[in-house]
């Protein structure tokens, strides 16, 4: 169990046990399923944890220059490349920082192939089934008139020379059943190019983690579809999986205020720049010792501390009033939090902190003015 107290307030904690319990899950479905799993970076990129990941995996990937650089630098292994477009200027270091660039059309294909031919990289193109379970447009991939990957009718009968590759991406918090007939479709789509190519990455958003996530199906599913292309090195990606339940954001009541009958509690964290996917999914998160929902007996709002109206979430139940300087504790804040806060406002960035497996209290991050003016000029 975490000791809050050890650390400053707020700070993102992750609990290195738990990263481990996770990393080790997912290096026995890579094993058994003979397939490569890497981390997304676009959900967790705290560098000064990839020696713990490197543990347990080898690759990871990049959306960007600069995720492709950390790759490279930080995570010790070049990465696997996708971004929705290149330009020109980028590309150079893109290419120095990659194993593997996977375009998401013919014409960027044909824009960078030549250049990519004098550093061995592996290209692929992204293909889109145009079937995902995932019900959010925001997180869909596959929605009508989505940008991303080339739907079946756009590929030529003979692969372009130099695609080594399909990418495919297409679930989001998925089970295995979803993973199943994700592949069912890919392979109905796309598996007459398949003796054409080397590898398959089938994306992220393989929960494979969370608590109800079948991995013995998981691994029977990429089995099988392994026996029948052996000659395909299979590729997954899931980036909340890797930090799935492995730590928390802590906070403290700042003030009570009440209007219209509504009780709210404002904290010294926000929403909006520290938990950005509550408002964007949204979804209402756990809190410690607090029951979803307004069934009392005393019920508050939670309010963030920046100016932006909508930066609350309600309600929540406790079993005690509330007090100001009181601890909350939300649940499950290391996956798409700390790679997409801001300092919107000026305001105070919670550190970054670790709770080591042998039970120390350690601040990898403390935000000062210099970081919010290193941000803007
Ligand atoms: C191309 C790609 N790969 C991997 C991921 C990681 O997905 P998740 O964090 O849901 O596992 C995403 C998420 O958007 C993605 O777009």
């Amino acid at each position: 169990m975490i000791d809050y107290n050890s650390f400053p307030n707020p700070s993102y904690i992750i609990d290195e046990s738990l990263l481990r319990g996770n990393l080790e899950k997912i290096k026995e479905v890579a094993d058994a399923a003979d397939v490569e799993i890497i981390l997304a970076f676009k959900s967790f990129a705290m560098w000064k944890t990839f020696p713990i990941f490197r543990e347990y995996i080898n690759h990871s990937t990049a959306s960007s220059e600069y995720e492709a650089r950390l790759a490279l630098e930080e995570f010790g292994s070049k990465a696997h490349t996708y971004a929705p477009v290149y330009i020109e200027e980028e590309f150079e270091e893109i290419m120095r920082c990659s194993s593997h660039i996977t375009f998401n059309s013919l014409n960027q294909f044909n824009t960078f192939y030549e250049k990519t031919k004098a550093h061995g990289i592996s290209c692929g193109l992204r293909v889109n089934p145009e079937y995902s379970d995932v019900e959010v447009d925001l997180y869909n991939p596959c929605a009508p008139g989505s940008r991303f990957g080339m739907v079946v009718g756009q590929l030529p009968e003979e692969l372009p020379q130099g695609v080594e590759g399909f990418h495919s991406h297409t679930l989001c918090e998925s089970n295995s059943y979803d993973l199943e007939k994700t592949l069912i479709e890919i392979e109905r789509r796309f598996g007459k190019w398949f003796y054409q190519i080397k590898w398959l990455n089938l994306g992220g958003g393989h929960l494979m983690t969370h608590k109800d996530y079948n991995r013995k199906h998981a691994i029977e599913v990429l089995k099988s579809f392994k026996a029948r292309y052996p000659h395909l090195h299979v590729i997954l990606e899931p980036g909340s999986a890797f930090t799935w339940q492995t730590g928390v954001l802590t906070s403290k009541i700042v003030d009570i205020v009440e209007n219209s009958g509504i009780k709210t509690a404002i904290l010294n964290v926000s929403f909006t720049c520290h938990m950005p996917d509550t408002l964007e999914m949204p979804y209402q998160p756990e809190v410690e010792g607090a029951k979803i929902g307004n069934q009392g007996p005393f019920v508050y709002r939670l309010g963030g501390n920046s100016c932006l109206s909508g930066d609350w979430i309600g309600d929540w139940s406790f079993d005690h009033e509330l007090k100001i300087g009181e601890e909350l504790v939300f649940q499950d804040m290391i996956h798409y939090t700390t790679v997409k806060t801001t300092m919107f406002n000026g305001i105070y960035h919670p550190c970054i902190s670790m709770w080591t497996r042998d039970g120390k209290a350690v601040v990898l991050k403390r935000f000062n003015y210099g970081d919010y003016l290193g941000s803007m000029c």
